[in-house]
């Protein structure tokens, strides 16, 4: 197989498999990275094939959506590619890609570095970020049967999750939590460009989000 054969097959492969997965980890959520992953790669020295491969393969199997089983989605990748006779190098490659792409910074170094995981990790941030990060962040809400908002929440804290019975925390908190920090946390420099330009548009949709709930 030449490279645009493995990436084709790959496609296939990723929409069969996640034809039922929820909205915001469906098969256009990794269109997306993928597509974001090519930009931003094409502006600095990547492997292209390992960029692809990370990108497409990155939500292969989400360990939220497999009781919290964090090896299966590098070994679903690393089964798929060794069935294609992909050369071993990019497979070790790609299964770290997606091993370390959710790495949550505090006190532990990031055990594995490269350029084609800080494009595909840049990629799949943007696409928590923007207008469509925020369709995401509801969507997952409504998965979860979360509240949108509670007014006795100071929105602009981030919550400390005990005080919510089953993790039921609103919505909004997780742009506190989580989305409003991702623009300081990019890799590359089209990365950081393209964040900002999404963060500007969150912190105006909170604006108008909280004008509109106080009818002011
Ligand atoms: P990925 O799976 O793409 O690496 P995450 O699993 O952290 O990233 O999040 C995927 C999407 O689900 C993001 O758009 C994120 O905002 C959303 N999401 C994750 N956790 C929550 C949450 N607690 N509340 C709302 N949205 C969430
Ligand atoms: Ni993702």
């Amino acid at each position: 197989m030449n490279k645009q054969q493995i990436i084709e097959a790959t496609i296939k492969h990723v929409q069969d498999t996640l034809k039922d997965a929820e909205g915001g980890h469906d098969w256009w959520h990794i269109h997306r990275v993928w597509k974001t992953a090519q930009l931003i790669a094409a502006a600095e020295h990547a492997d292209e094939l390992v960029v692809s491969l990370g990108a497409l393969l990155h939500d292969i199997a989400d360990s939220k959506f497999h009781n919290g089983d964090e090896t299966i989605g590098p070994r679903m990748a690393r089964e798929w590619l060794v069935s294609l006779g992909v050369e071993e190098s990019v497979i070790a490659h790609v299964e770290n890609i997606i091993t370390h792409i959710s790495f949550k910074g505090g006190n532990h170094q990031q055990a594995f570095k490269s350029k084609e995981l800080d494009i595909v990790q840049d990629a799949d941030r943007l696409d928590a970020l923007g207008a469509i990060g925020i369709a995401r962040a509801f969507n997952y809400g409504g998965f979860k049967n979360r509240p949108l908002y509670d007014p006795a929440v100071p929105p602009n804290l981030a919550m400390n999750k005990e005080q919510y019975k089953n993790n039921q925390a609103p919505t909004i908190n997780h742009f506190y939590e989580k989305l409003l920090l991702l623009k300081d946390r990019m890799n590359t420099e089209t990365g950081k460009n393209l964040a900002i330009q999404r963060h500007e548009f969150m912190e105006g949709y909170l604006k108008q989000f909280y004008y509109e709930w106080n009818a002011e």
